[in-house]
Parts: structure tokens; C-alpha cells; sequence
């Protein structure tokens, strides 16, 4: 029975008004603090009764456009934009050292790691860069079984000057998944030329102006070749209007470490372009590229007001508000004066009744409950069984 009317019992923390000024500007100051905080950074900057969608869908087309000269020769798009298809990632090239008329046949190397007296210097079958020795020590370098004539690499070309005005087209198409909306960036007209000031929104680049924005020197760039980007920035709010979800633009390079670096300065590479003899017999012209490669990177995410982070922040703000009472405990009982007082008020010391001598009352209590009894229990989970 007793069991049973223990249990069936409410308890209630008692709480202490202390009327003090000091503590109570700091509780309020405090609370004010924490409300300040939640309302304006958490609600109205990171904007917490929304929910985001940062998994952004997005697609790139790209289009260049330009004529240039190099080394007599007119280059258009065709000639000079690798891979033609117009990818996000491309390469627009600025400098070329072509090897051409080269054939499957024996010849001289010309590095001149391959300088040799007599054959002995040349090991039949290893491999050089440009094909297998022969074993043979022609006119002082080892001899090769490969693409002949050799590349030598070394020459001094021009760059394609007109490059720093070509204009490049992004077209960008992105979409939240989870609030279906989609959104381009192209504007009302694209009779146009970014300007970061004057026109932000336009999608035709000049590669010139890309490279200043990145903070380059066109012609050092074109010259080793390096890797740019285009960001495209999405940050909606599409609790706002339609119209103010706009792409950002930004550029810089992305191969910045190269940049520094003696051992393989900028981005290059090779290809070649393969003829027929009319006898059936094949060559190739090799091409070693220098080249601005460009990269368009797009990021983003959107937001909407949703019911359940709204709750979740608004409890959470509740609840924080509460953790000004634990600043408010320690200043009210170590700091203020009079803290011996507010101590003896907060905190009910009950000493053991078998420790407090004299006390015929505590002990006449114990010979009532009797050994082994249950004394007490409380909500919080403390459970004790008398001994
Ligand atoms: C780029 O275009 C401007 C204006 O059309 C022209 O003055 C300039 O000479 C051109 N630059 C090159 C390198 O061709």
C-alpha cells in the first residue's frame, strides 16, 4: 500500500526569488543577449525557418568565338578549342609547337641525355620519350625506332595575341530537386560583354577580361598555358521574388601552384593529326599545346520557409534562453554580496540522521521506518533502499 501512495505523488522544484538589482539587470541583460542572437543571426541571417536544397542540378554549354593569326595561318574555333563539343571544361590554345611530316621510321634522337661515341651507349629496346633504341649510335645520338623526325620542344613560338579577344557564351541551367524549380541565366538579350560594374548578368566573356579578373597577366598565361575558372554562384531565396534568384560570376585560377613551379610550369599537352600518302603509307603532325584551359564551376543552394526547422530553431531559442540562469547561479552564489545567504537559501543541507548526534527525533523517525524499508523515491530516478 505504501509502495502504491509513493508513487501516486507529484513533485515540483521549488524555485528562489531573489530580489537583487544587480542580478536581476544581469538575467535580463543576459536573456536579452540570447534573444538578440537567435532573432537576428540565426532567424534573419542564416535564416533558420527555412529548409535548403544545396544538391543544385545543373548543366553548361559553352560556345567560343574569335578568329586568330598564328604563324601565317588563320585560326578559328574549329582550330583552336579543344574538345569541340562545348563541355564545361575546354581549352582555348594560344601556342603550338607542331612537328610536322613525321613518319614510323629510324632516327637520331636529339635530347641530348642520348649523346653517345660508339654503340655500346645505346641499350637495345629502352624506351625514350620518343620511341625504342635501336641499339645503334648515329651521328653522335643513339638512333630510335619511333615518329620520326624527333620533337624538339625547345623552339621559341609566338602566342595567338587575338586571343585575349575571344568572346566565350556560357549558357547555364540549374535546378533545386527538392523545391522542383529551375531557373537559366541567360538575360532578356545577349547583345552584350560581362562587366562585373556595368553588366553582371551578361554570359559572353572576353577571355582578356577573365584572365585580368582572375588576376593574371594574359600574355605569361597564353605563353605556359593554365587553368581558369568561371563560378556561377546560385544562392536563392525563393521566399522572395523569382526575379532575385540570379547567378553570381566569379573568376580565378585554379592551377595557382603551377603557377610557382620550376619543375612543370602552366598546362600543356600533345595531339597529333594523322594524313594518308596516296601510296598508304601514314604521317602525322604532332602537336605540342599551350592553352588557356577554362573551367565552369557552378555552386548553389536555395532555401524556403518550412514549418518543421521553424519549430525546431523557435524551441531551440527557448531553450538557450534558460542557459542564462546557469551564467546568472554562478555570479548570484560565488560573486554578489550576501552569497553565503543566497546559498543557504538555494541549497536545503539535510544531514544523515545517524551522523547528527543528540537528535532523539531522527532517530526515533529511523526506529519508525524500519531497516530494509523503502524510504524514498523521487521523479528524477533516485531510488533508495534503506539499509
Ligand atoms: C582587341 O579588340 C580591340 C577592340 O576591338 C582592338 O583594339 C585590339 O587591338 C584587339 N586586340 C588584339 C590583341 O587583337
Amino acid at each position: 500500500m505504501g509502495c502504491v501512495t509513493d508513487f501516486f505523488t507529484y513533485e515540483t522544484t521549488k524555485s528562489v526569488v531573489v530580489k537583487s538589482w544587480t542580478i536581476g539587470v544581469i538575467n535580463r541583460a543576459v536573456q536579452l543577449l540570447i534573444i538578440t542572437y537567435f532573432v537576428c543571426w540565426v532567424f534573419l541571417h542564416e535564416k533558420a525557418y527555412q529548409i535548403r536544397d544545396s544538391s543544385i542540378e545543373s548543366s553548361v554549354m559553352t560556345k567560343v568565338k574569335g578568329i586568330g593569326r598564328y604563324s601565317k595561318q588563320i585560326m578559328d574555333v574549329a582550330d583552336y578549342v579543344i574538345p569541340p563539343q562545348g563541355s564545361s571544361v575546354f581549352v582555348i590554345l594560344t601556342k603550338l609547337i607542331t612537328t610536322p611530316k613525321q613518319v614510323l621510321n629510324h632516327c637520331p634522337e636529339t635530347d641530348d641525355k642520348y649523346k653517345c661515341s660508339n654503340d655500346s651507349y645505346c641499350t637495345r629496346n629502352n624506351p625514350t620519350s620518343n620511341g625504342f633504341l635501336t641499339g645503334r649510335c648515329v651521328r653522335s645520338y643513339c638512333q630510335i625506332q619511333g615518329w620520326c623526325p624527333t620533337e624538339n620542344d625547345t623552339v621559341r613560338m609566338p602566342i595567338v595575341m587575338e586571343a585575349e579577344n575571344f568572346t566565350i557564351f556560357v549558357k547555364n541551367s540549374v535546378r533545386f530537386p527538392i523545391f522542383d524549380f529551375e531557373r537559366g541565366n541567360l538575360p532578356g538579350s545577349l547583345n552584350c560583354r560581362y562587366d562585373p560594374h556595368k553588366s553582371p548578368f551578361c554570359p559572353i566573356f572576353r577571355l582578356g577580361d577573365i584572365v585580368r579578373l582572375a588576376g593574371q597577366n594574359f600574355t605569361n598565361l597564353a605563353e605556359k598555358g593554365g587553368v581558369l575558372s568561371i563560378k556561377i554562384g546560385w544562392l536563392c531565396d525563393l521566399d522572395q521574388s523569382w526575379d532575385l534568384c540570379v547567378p553570381r560570376y566569379s573568376f580565378t585560377r585554379l592551377d595557382g601552384v603551377s603557377e610557382k613551379n620550376n619543375v612543370s610550369p602552366g598546362y600543356n599537352f600533345r595531339f597529333a593529326r594523322y594524313y594518308m600518302n596516296p601510296d598508304g603509307s601514314e604521317f602525322r603532325t604532332l602537336i605540342k599545346a599551350f592553352g588557356i584551359r577554362i573551367d565552369v564551376l557552378v555552386y548553389g543552394n536555395a532555401g524556403k520557409f518550412n514549418i518543421i526547422p521553424t519549430l525546431i530553431n523557435t524551441v531551440a531559442a527557448f531553450t538557450s534562453v534558460g542557459v542564462g540562469t546557469v551564467l546568472c547561479d554562478i555570479i548570484l552564489l560565488n560573486f554578489l554580496k550576501g552569497a553565503d545567504q543566497y546559498k543557504a537559501k538555494k541549497f536545503e543541507e539535510i544531514s544523515d540522521a545517524s551522523t547528527s548526534f543528540g537528535s532523539h527525533m531522527f532517530k526515533s523517525d529511523q526506529t519508525l521506518a524500519g531497516r530494509g524499508d523503502e524510504k524514498r523515491s523521487t521523479d528524477s530516478g533516485a531510488f533508495s533502499i534503506g539499509l
